[in-house]
């Protein structure tokens, strides 16, 4: 059984050794403490077994240092996620001894990695048609994300699936509120991307937000399931990780889970302190999620290329037994936007547009119309520009938002 790896860029504190510090981290996360100890002696000494090993400790070149440390396969109970973080990402990120430390990537033996998404890429694709084509997948946000009522929620993805879109998802903050009830919301809008498919032939995916306490999540799918749901969505960092793989785990629930990152930021966007989108994202994979937000490369929330496209390669390198994570590629897009994040993200792709497609001047199934031929000129390798000439949809959104 091999073990567990876990890098982390750190700063000591003044005066504090960087090999001291690693090895803080280290005992901290294993089976040491701030002292030594008079229950580890000669008769127990079998708990050594347990000990971490830091591996190395290398200067960063910008006054910081990155660790590598090895976990005993034994110290982690297999299957279960809170524990994995508990020991990789715990009590280290409040040891005095460290100015400041974050955790860039894990590394996870087979064993420990679950058994995944029920669908993945493959099985996306699958249900929306595009195994042959493999084009990017397009989809939308309902917006306002909160305020519409279930009718009026369901008038809007009917006219984003007669726009053409693959995907409608509910946004983070919509769950279960009195003001668009989660059951009756599913009803309506299932009901009309039935209206849709007999116009267009095309079955829609809708992620509904069944986001809510680990003692209900569950049978809020089964319930959501039931009134139609084709897809389920959830806020992971807020949720836990526990809830995706209690939904992935789930037999009754054969449908694919959208995985949303609210609250992201809190963890991933100090550059010297916190959990890297790596380690999220390789969790996220082995608690069973099918789409994981990552991140864009030209959106509102400022992602780095290189750091998503590592981020996207980890969720979707081969392992055996284990199915690619479909990356998501959400926040402030617009038509405009859809060559440059096909052009460093690749085509195995979710494009989303909330503002971008239902603040079109012409509505919501224009909106969806110009996201479509923007991701088509993408990947005929036309500029969105030249292809505005003979798509007027396009035209209008450039017209607004410009085309980069
Ligand atoms: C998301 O869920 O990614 C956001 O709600 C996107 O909304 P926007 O496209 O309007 O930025």
């Amino acid at each position: 059984m091999s073990d567990v790896t876990a890098v982390y860029y750190y700063r000591p504190k003044t005066g504090v050794d960087a090999e001291f510090a690693a090895h803080a981290i280290c005992e901290e996360q294993t089976t040491g403490t701030w002292t030594d100890l008079s229950t580890v002696n000669e008769k127990t000494r079998y708990v050594h077994a347990l000990d971490g090993e830091v591996l190395e400790v290398t200067p960063a070149g910008d006054g910081g240092y990155v660790t590598k440390i090895r976990y005993p396969y034994e110290i982690f109970e297999a299957g279960n996620i809170p524990q994995y973080l508990s020991v990789i990402a715990g009590n280290l990120f409040g040891l005095g001894k460290l100015e400041t430390v974050r955790l860039t990537e894990i590394t996870l033996p087979r064993e420990l990695a679950g058994s995944g998404p029920k669908f993945g890429i493959e099985g996306v694709r699958r249900l929306v048609g595009t195994e042959t084509s493999r084009r990017p997948h397009v989809g939308t946000i309902i917006k306002p994300k909160v305020g519409l009522n279930p009718k009026d929620t369901a008038e809007v993805a009917y006219q984003a699936a007669i726009g053409g879109l693959d995907l409608i998802k509910d946004d983070e903050t919509l769950t279960n509120q009195p003001f668009c009830p989660l059951i009756e919301r599913v009803e309506e809008v299932m009901a009309a991307l039935d209206c849709a498919k007999d116009e267009t032939g095309k079955q829609v995916l809708y992620a509904v937000n069944v986001t809510t306490g680990g003692d209900r999540i569950v049978e809020c799918a089964h319930s959501a399931v039931k009134a139609g749901a084709n897809m389920l969505m959830v806020d992971v960092l807020t949720a836990g990780f526990s809830a995706v793989q209690a939904l992935a785990e789930d037999p009754f629930l054969q449908v694919p889970i959208h995985v949303h990152r609210t609250m992201h930021g809190a963890l991933t966007r100090n550059a010297e302190h916190g959990i890297a989108m790596r380690p999220i994202a390789t969790l996220v994979r082995a608690a069973g999620g099918d789409q994981l937000h990552t991140g864009t490369v030209s959106g509102k929330m400022g992602g780095k290329a290189e750091e998503i496209l590592g981020d996207n390669r980890e969720i979707t390198r081969e392992i055996p037994g284990l199915k690619p994570v479909f990356p998501v590629a959400s926040g402030g897009l617009h038509p405009g936007k859809a060559a440059a994040e096909i052009a460093k993200l690749g085509c195995d792709i979710v494009l989303q547009a909330g503002g971008g497609i239902h603040g079109h001047p012409d509505g919501t199934a224009a909106g969806a119309r110009a996201f479509v031929q923007a991701a088509e000129a993408a990947v005929a390798g036309i500029s969105a520009k030249e292809y505005a000439k003979t798509h007027t949809e396009l035209a209008r959104a450039i017209a607004k938002w410009g085309d980069s």
